[in-house]
């Protein structure tokens, strides 16, 4: 018997993951997966990305591999996740035209998600609609492995709530059919959104302020040592601010006690941030400390990736083997789909009966 309860999630391919994606959900996907209490089914959201990106399509082909690899070397193991390319599983699309009657424009326009990223592209009316539409699609991904537990950040959340919305208009229309999913949060608001290494409010691949999850160990420390800390702290012995401290803001996503404990003469974090406001403790030192413990978090993650990175055609082989499965269930949810909706008509005996001679 499998009790298991369903996960799905997934990322854009438009570049590689970094340490945000990793603090943000990746960290806990892998939690998850080996809890043994869940079935994680991960989309390399391809046809999502392509909605920004059509006229780009090389952009999203040269990052399918590479998201796969980060995915791998974070942790997320085959044989308990299931990883699969969104292109190849088709009846998404499909499920997607049938969606799109359930939700109006206006309430497509109101999306803060949709709406902040609109913004961010300054497309205004010339927005393309499958981007304008991605939430259809993204109920569409959601709904067709039955997900009950969907975790993502917190920018997702007014899309996980227009796939409720879906969900509940098409199983009140046609009858239970879809299953409600619930979308989960990581809980530490730090690492919900982490900010760039320039302080900026979004670690982002478009802003140029990431740490990348495949970055070598002199490329984390040239990045930590470049990172924003308080400008009014000049000298080692100017008092200086906690808060908004880029640096500070990266130790409590990512150290723990025991960590400042062992590489530093504190024994908390909280002792060490009373130490910089008060004066005498430099950024060099701080940025040091940093530095020693993101490259123990990420030197294993990249290890593991290496190990892939040389055998491609592992990964070409798990993202296809990863992708039949996903198939295989997405068109059992169609066919369910199909049915409730009445349009199932060739397997449809009362049509068949009533409507032919
Ligand atoms: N929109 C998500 C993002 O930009 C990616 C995504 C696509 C997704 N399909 C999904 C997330 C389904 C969760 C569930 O990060």
């Amino acid at each position: 018997m499998n009790n298991k309860k369903i996960i799905l999630t997934g990322d854009r391919p438009t570049g590689n993951l970094h340490i945000g994606h990793f603090i943000g959900s990746l960290r806990k996907r892998v939690e998850l997966q080996n809890s043994g209490n869940y079935e994680p089914y991960i989309l390399i959201a391809d046809v999502q990305a392509l909605t920004d990106n059509s006229d780009n399509p090389e952009k999203i082909r040269s990052n399918i591999i590479e998201v796969c690899l980060d995915y791998l070397g974070v942790g997320l193991d085959p044989n308990k996740s299931t990883i699969g390319i969104q292109s190849y599983i088709y009846p998404l699309t499909e499920l997607t035209v049938y969606y799109m009657n359930l939700v109006t424009l206006a309430r497509l326009q109101r999306n803060p998600t949709v709406k902040s990223e609109m913004k961010q592209k300054k497309y205004g009316a010339n927005v393309p609609v499958g981007f304008l539409t991605y939430p259809i699609s993204q109920a569409a991904d959601i709904t067709a492995f039955n997900a009950e537990v969907v975790p993502v950040g917190e920018d997702q959340l007014p899309v996980i709530e227009q796939t409720c919305e879906i969900v509940n208009a098409f199983n009140r229309i046609y009858g239970e059919t879809l299953t409600m999913p619930k979308a989960m949060l990581e809980q530490n608001k730090v690492c919900q959104r982490l900010v760039g290494i320039d302080g900026n409010a979004k670690m982002s691949k478009s802003l140029g302020n990431t740490i990348n999850l495949k970055d070598d160990s002199d490329t984390i420390k040239q990045k930590v040592m470049s990172m924003y800390t308080d400008p009014n702290h000049i000298h080692i012995e100017d008092p200086g601010q906690v808060e908004g401290n880029t640096v500070f803001t990266y130790l409590d996503a990512f150290a723990t006690d025991e960590q400042i404990k062992a590489l530093s003469e504190y024994s908390t974090l909280q002792e060490m941030k009373e130490h910089y406001k008060r004066g005498g403790l430099g950024d060099v030192k701080i940025k040091k400390i940093l530095n020693e413990i993101l490259q123990q978090i990420l030197s294993p993650i990249r290890e593991r990736r290496k190990i892939y990175e040389n055998d491609r055609s592992q990964v070409m082989k798990i993202l296809k083997d990863g992708s039949e499965k996903m198939l295989t269930v997405a068109l059992q949810t169609l066919d369910n789909v199909r049915t409730k909706m009445g349009i199932n008509y060739f397997k449809d005996k009362s049509f068949i009966d009533k409507y032919t001679n």
